[in-house]
């Protein structure tokens, strides 16, 4: 087995010859029939696509529509993130604290020895060298992924850098292990599934101490393109605490007013709540002269730089973006993104070889098939793509991509966004009164949880700064590193908290949302600046009517009022959830928590009962 290694060590270092060895003693475990290191060619990439073609996994998208795309149906247990089979294994429970699944290392260690032994048999196993940050930046960390699966080789070669280049920053500089396997061994003369996974058995493990990932039983996404929840976030989050930084599930943006000044913001918001949208909206065209840019739309690393000021990268160099909704009117430079050289995943498949979802236009061509294989009859009541369809493309073909996507140094954050998805009761837009404030909003928000991860739907939870299924270590040690990191800014980003989400009593949302999001971010950047007004609410400072650019739309102060309102009653349900967060987190908390609590709680009950922006009073 594993004599067909095609190494591409002629005279291995020390750290090569631990590499190898290590590779080949998870090829004895798993016993899989042959074993390639992934060089990260096109023709590698070609050849493997081609190979799921021929399996009847990908289905080759028509080339005059979607050249070199390909379409596929995951099985239908395996759609979107298990949470609850995500487990932090360091040694003692307390560092993963009271909001992650813990099992002591040994213990997960035993069950998934035992589930992976020959897991590999009648597979090829590949191993991925790669890297989340620019190739060589100082601000990059490496990994490698094993894996079993074609479908993670292709996706990781869009979303990291893979392959030769890679190579020799292993044997000078630490990297994560990723064993990553379907969980599916075939017996000899067995067809194999076309999307094989463990439809009942699955964990996604870290081993936060040793620098180790292993995933089992699942071929999707966050499960199993282990560089980027995995890595990125839950361990470079425990690797940030011990070097003093912060990884983050943060787009990043650039924006350009019409002077040329350029300002770049981060921005938190849980899966599924418009990461990938803000961070490559385009203006309405009433903001001539005004540009966005994207570095990143999922996951920020930040560090302290120069001057005191902080700088963020992009560790990923592709999308791995939620599908229904985007469309031209919606999300122009995502449809331009996905034109060619895709990967669609779970998404409706039209009788002229190109895809479609829900939200992409008004109705799908006749005879579209659907998620699950088969023609969609939109009368049944059910999508034609799944909720949590997704498509994974390059990043190199977004066209506002920012010019400095990949400078290794990263680029200046001005201000940090956080917003969650709120039918009620959040305000649109409102800055928090300081650094303190800020941390508190961001540790406190909620969100209706969406179809990114199996669980209840549209039920509000708290989820601490969108980082709550992605934490590496305490929670309430991440909220006191967050604390610690801004008192030591000579000048910290300002914290502001949005909200595209609230409906009015039909459902409806009031606010138009995306390309119009602008708005509020020009009121962002021009507080920042110290150019913008703005008055005190119970919970910190809010644009008036007046304070906000409402060109070339017709929205109405009283629209406006709506999602400004801050409703005491239902403000004090959540201060009452802020309090089922703390007790959670009691033994952690930082002491300004209370302080803050109680200062919020009196502002609201000092308020009107309905807090709303009121005209100017002479
Ligand atoms: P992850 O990749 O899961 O981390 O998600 P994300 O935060 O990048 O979310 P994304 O931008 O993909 O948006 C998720 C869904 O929300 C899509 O269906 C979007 O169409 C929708 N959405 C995004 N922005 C807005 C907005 O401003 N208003 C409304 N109403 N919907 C939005
Ligand atoms: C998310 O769920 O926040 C994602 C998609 O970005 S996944 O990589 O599947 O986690
Ligand atoms: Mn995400």
């Amino acid at each position: 087995m594993f004599q067909s290694i095609h190494s591409p060590f002629v005279n291995p270092t020390p750290s090569q010859a631990e590499l190898e060895k290590w590779v080949k003693t998870i090829a004895e475990h798993c016993q899989p029939e042959d074993v390639k290191w992934a060089d990260g060619s096109q023709e590698e990439y070609d050849s493997l696509c081609q190979q799921l073609v021929d399996k009847g996994t990908f289905i080759k998208l028509n080339p005059e529509k979607r050249p070199n795309s390909f379409a596929c149906f995951s099985d239908p247990s395996d759609v979107a993130r298990v949470e609850d089979k995500t487990f932090i294994c360091s040694r003692r429970k307390e560092d993963a604290g009271p909001t992650n699944n813990w099992m002591a290392p040994a213990e997960m260690k035993t069950i998934l020895e035992d589930l992976t032994k020959g897991c590999m048999k009648g597979r090829t196993m590949y191993v991925i060298p790669y890297s989340m940050g620019p190739v060589g930046s100082p601000l990059a960390k490496y990994g490698v992924e094993i894996t079993d699966s074609e479908y993670v080789v292709i996706n990781m070669r869009i979303m990291t850098r893979i392959g030769s280049s890679v190579l020799p920053y292993l044997s000078t500089e630490e990297y994560v292990k990723c064993i990553h396997t379907v969980g599916a061994p075939l017996q000899a003369g067995q067809e194999d599934a076309k999307w094989p996974c463990n439809p009942t058995v699955k964990y996604i493990s870290h081993f936060p101490e040793e620098r180790l990932i292993i995933s089992y039983g699942s071929g999707y996404g966050g499960n199993a393109l282990l560089g980027k929840k995995c890595f990125a976030l839950r361990i470079a989050s425990a690797i940030g605490r011990d070097e003093g930084w912060l990884a983050e599930h943060m787009l990043i943006l650039g924006i350009q007013n019409p002077e040329g000044e350029k300002t770049y913001v981060a921005a938190a918001f849980p899966s599924a709540c418009g990461k990938t949208n803000f961070a490559m909206m385009i203006p309405p065209t009433s903001f001539e002269g005004w540009k966005i840019t994207t570095v990143g739309d999922d996951i920020a690393w930040i560090r302290k730089g120069p001057k005191g000021r902080l700088y963020a990268i992009n560790p990923e160099a592709g999308y791995f973006g939620v599908a229904p909704g985007t469309n031209y009117k919606t999300n122009p430079n995502a449809m331009d993104s996905v034109k060619a050289n895709t990967i669609f995943t779970n998404v409706g498949i039209t009788p002229d070889g190109d895809v479609w979802w829900e939200g992409m236009s008004d109705t799908a061509p006749a005879g579209t098939i659907d998620w699950h294989g088969n023609v969609w009859d939109p009368a049944s009541g059910k999508p034609c793509a799944h909720p949590n369809a997704r498509f994974t493309a390059p990043a190199n073909q977004n066209p506002v991509l920012d010019e400095n996507w990949e400078n290794p140094e990263g680029v200046h954050i001005s201000a940090f966004i956080f917003g969650g998805r709120r039918s009620t009761t959040v305000p649109l837009v409102y800055q928090s009164f300081n650094w303190n404030f800020g941390v508190y909003m961001a540790a406190t928000m909620g969100s209706e949880m969406t179809a990114a991860a199996f669980g209840e739907m549209g039920k509000v939870r708290r989820d601490p700064f969108a980082m709550l299924p992605f934490m590496g270590y305490h929670m309430g040690d991440y909220v006191n590193h967050w604390l610690q990191f801004g008192r030591n800014l000579p000048n910290a980003p300002r914290i502001f908290s949005v909200n595209w989400f609230r409906k009015d009593e039909n459902g409806k949302f009031v606010w138009p949302g995306f390309g119009d999001n602008i708005r509020v971010l020009k009121w962002i950047i021009d507080r920042v600046k110290g150019r913008a007004g703005a008055v005190e609410c119970p919970v910190g400072w809010m644009p008036r009517y007046e304070d906000m650019n409402w060109d070339g739309i017709d929205f109405p102060k009283e629209e406006f009022t709506k999602i400004m309102t801050i409703d005491r009653e239902l403000w004090k349900q959540e201060m009452l959830s802020h309090e089922e967060l703390f007790a959670r987190l009691y033994d952690k908390l930082p002491k300004e928590f209370f302080f803050m609590r109680e200062l919020i709680l009196s502002a609201l009950w000092r308020s009107p009962e309905k807090w709303e922006l009121e005209p100017e009073v002479a």
